[in-house]
């Protein structure tokens, strides 16, 4: 079976699916997207997905292509006609085709793109492991919340972290405080028990899985902290992870050659693996 797209209000095969060399996208970055996690044909923590999706729109005043009932339809009939019931589902807006000018063309159409594919997250096996990343300095721009297309730095970032046979690069601001990774968020546990990742603010994308487990450690009693972190208090914490819609909740083992604490997933780490696990499945 050939893969759809959906490009600009037509479904076509994924190899033949095209936009113009003078889409905004292509040339500027002038795009935002969002990932969404499918499972059992339900779209995971759709409604936060779509808040952040109106969002970045905004932010960047970009017209939406379409409200919000027509887009979900149209994720709903990609994943149709790719039979995707476990899988994510890939939107992205862009300030649609114009002459090369960096101002807002006074004329475009927002234009819309959409793929579906099946599950190809980490392995459950490096889950059982746990995760290294590296840590590398954040040259990004100023407005991370905002989930634009442009991810140089991150793209950067994450061959650094292959480079070295890591999973992903935790980025670091100018006061030595983690931000975030590349394509995920940042967590440790404090000697305390206490869950601490970065508040949500410019400096980081408010991630959707971030915000679920924030939701569900606290259905469980746990204190969940909003605030930075530094590289060595992470190195020195008695557990780390990761969330991301594709990593879901990951155990981080070692940062940079420090192992985290004994170097095996620690155990919140792993009840809230399991946790979010139970919250996709719905
Ligand atoms: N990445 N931080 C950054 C910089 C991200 O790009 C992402 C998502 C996250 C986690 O957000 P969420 O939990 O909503 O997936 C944090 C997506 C999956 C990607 O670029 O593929």
């Amino acid at each position: 079976m050939s893969r759809i797209a959906y490009v600009n209000g037509r479904y076509v095969p994924h190899r033949q699916a095209q936009v113009h060399i003078e889409d905004r996208g292509y040339q500027f970055s002038d795009g935002i997207y969002e990932v969404i996690a499918v499972e059992g044909g339900n779209l995971v923590d759709e409604k936060w997905h779509l808040d952040r999706w109106d969002r970045s729109l905004g932010e960047l005043r970009i017209a939406p292509p379409m409200g919000r009932s027509a887009l979900m339809l149209v994720a709903r009939e990609v994943l149709r006609r790719n039979l995707v019931r476990d899988g994510i589902v890939y939107m992205q807006a862009t300030r649609g085709v114009a002459p090369r000018d960096h101002a807002f063309p006074k004329r475009s159409k927002s234009a819309l793109v959409m793929t579906a594919r099946r599950k190809k997250g980490p392995s459950a096996l490096l889950a059982e492991h746990g995760a290294k990343v590296i840590t590398i300095p954040d040259i990004r721009w100023e407005r991370c919340d905002i989930k634009a297309v442009a991810l140089l730095p991150n793209v950067l970032g994450k061959q650094r972290a292959a480079e070295a046979g890591a999973f992903e690069a935790w980025q670091v601001d100018r006061d030595g405080n983690v931000t975030e990774g590349t394509s995920t968020n940042a967590w440790i546990v404090t000697a305390a028990g206490e869950l601490v990742t970065r508040q949500p603010a410019h400096a980081i994308l408010n991630g959707v899985t971030r915000l679920a487990v924030i939701e569900i450690a606290r259905l469980r009693q746990l204190t969940v902290v909003e605030r930075a972190f530094t590289v060595a208090e992470a190195m020195a914490a008695r557990e780390a992870f990761l969330t991301s819609t594709t990593s879901a909740v990951m155990p981080v083992v070692r940062i940079d050659d420090v192992a985290v604490a004994d170097g095996a997933p620690g155990p919140i780490s792993r009840a809230l693996r399991e946790a979010y696990r139970a919250h996709v499945a719905g």
